[in-house]
């Protein structure tokens, strides 16, 4: 069985989304709007909905006039968005993605926790390490960290957190009106951690998380990242558009599970997967080229700004030009080779090079998106997806009513909830505290 998460961010992957006729263009700050796509995804049986998240406007106005015609600038909080809506959901899983750069691990600890309880053991955490100067900005920075640094705080960062979600025993707490017993003093157990970035005493002011301790997963592709997928994740988030890399990354991040003492079953790797889907495939491609046409010139500009530069002077039905910058960088070179190779104009380059932003794209039938999913998790390359709608809510209804039971259809995908929290729904082995063994 297929494991399949729903990235609920904002309105949709595409940058034309939100224009789209369907989708209320100010529903990422409405809880309604974010209620609602959850709701799909739970009438669709899957295991999560996911929000990406950073924590500054990262886009610049870059070409001018790009930065308001972008719908990526303002959103609700991830935990307090997923809070509310645990309160309007029963199965789906809730995951939020929280920097290890700005935030301290006994905050990260204390919360998820908390979302765990609120949602009766439904929460994980995307660990992300943060990457924009933007950041940076944000927090008492002119430079963000540099890659190792980076890195090096989040791997304490990752065993800090769990040890303090370790910091209760299941059944630490006696509530025993009688004897006036709150909890039993041996279950509670303190970290005491003192390492290179932290220093961190415990225990959590949170009980032990329903599911043992929150999912987590985690969204790098580094050796570093999959080095801390290795020893801590439950799921890693990745983005790949072919088969063969996708089996490759695949085989190193399972290949390093024995080291920790994991076995291949206990790590999900799931690929983000943007689906267009329509009756034919004429359909599919009338729905896609429609999104297309709703991005905006200045939008679509700004995707190739960074390697390319300023092309907003140029025609845009007219041929891409050579790049100003002589040194030409590695990512304006491959979208160079791909205009002349396909004799693309600029028009044609910004929308092939603004899809999916890095993760694969398919545009076609339910059958055929079955497909393509049921050919990677077969090849080894996938143990499912994190679907990422191109806008919303409409592509997570088509992906639910469409190609969901599809899926069921061919026996790979579930047709209820096998279990009551993420863990038992995504097959994960319940987790053991590190405080089990001088127990027993
Ligand atoms: C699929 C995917 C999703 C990501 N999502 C986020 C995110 O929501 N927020 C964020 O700050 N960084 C995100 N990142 C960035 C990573 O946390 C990391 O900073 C970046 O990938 C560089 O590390 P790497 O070289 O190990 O991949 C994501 C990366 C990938 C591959």
């Amino acid at each position: 069985m297929m494991k399949l998460g729903l990235s609920i961010r904002q309105l949709g992957y595409h940058a034309g989304a939100w224009r789209h006729e369907d989708v209320p263009a100010a529903g990422a700050m409405d809880i309604d709007h974010y209620v609602r796509v959850a709701q799909i995804a739970e009438r669709g049986l899957l295991d999560m909905v996911f929000l990406a998240d950073g924590v500054a406007l990262r886009q610049r106005d870059e070409p001018p006039g790009s930065l308001s015609r972008s719908n990526q600038n303002v959103e609700l909080e991830p935990l307090t968005l997923l809070s509310a809506v645990a309160m309007m959901t029963r199965h789906v899983g809730l995951v939020a993605t929280a920097s290890t750069t700005y935030n301290e691990p006994y905050h990260v600890a204390r919360k998820f926790a908390s979302l765990d309880h609120i949602s009766r053991g439904r929460a994980g955490w995307n660990v992300v390490t943060s990457w924009s100067q933007a950041e940076a900005r944000n927090f008492n920075r002119e430079e963000h960290l540099d890659y190792d640094a980076r890195y090096d705080r989040a791997s304490e960062f990752v065993e800090v957190v769990k040890g303090l979600w370790d910091s209760w025993d299941a059944d630490a707490f006696a509530h025993d009106k009688a004897t006036g017993l709150f909890f039993h003093p041996d279950r509670m157990h303190e970290l005491a951690h003192k390492g290179d970035h932290f220093q961190v005493r415990g225990p959590l002011t949170v009980a032990r998380s329903i599911q043992g301790r929150p999912i987590i997963v985690q969204a790098g592709t580094s050796e570093q990242g999959q080095d801390i997928a290795a020893a801590s994740a439950d799921i890693v988030f990745t983005a790949m558009i072919d088969l063969q890399p996708a089996q490759a990354y695949y085989a190193s991040v399972k290949g390093r599970l024995e080291r920790h003492g994991r076995a291949a079953a206990d790590l999900l790797i799931l690929p983000g997967l943007l689906p267009v889907i329509g009756r034919t495939q004429a359909e599919a491609e009338d729905k896609f080229a429609h999104l297309q046409n709703l991005t905006h010139p200045l939008v679509g500009l700004q995707n190739l700004y960074g390697p390319m530069g300023d092309l907003s002077e140029y025609d845009l039905d007219g041929p891409v030009p050579e790049p100003k910058d002589p040194e030409l960088r590695s990512r304006a070179k491959v979208l160079l080779d791909l205009a002349r190779r396909d004799n693309l104009t600029i028009r044609q380059l910004y929308m092939q090079a603004s899809v999916g932003r890095g993760h694969r794209s398919v545009i076609g039938t339910p059958g055929q998106i079955a497909d393509t999913m049921q050919e990677w998790v077969e090849a080894k390359a996938a143990d499912g997806f994190n679907i990422i709608p191109a806008h919303l809510p409409g592509g997570a209804e088509d992906f639910v009513t469409e190609v969901v039971p599809e899926l069921q259809r061919r026996g790979a995908f579930r047709t209820a909830y096998e279990g009551r929290t993420l863990r038992e729904n995504l097959g994960l082995p319940p987790p053991t505290s590190r405080y089990a063994a001088t127990e027993a």
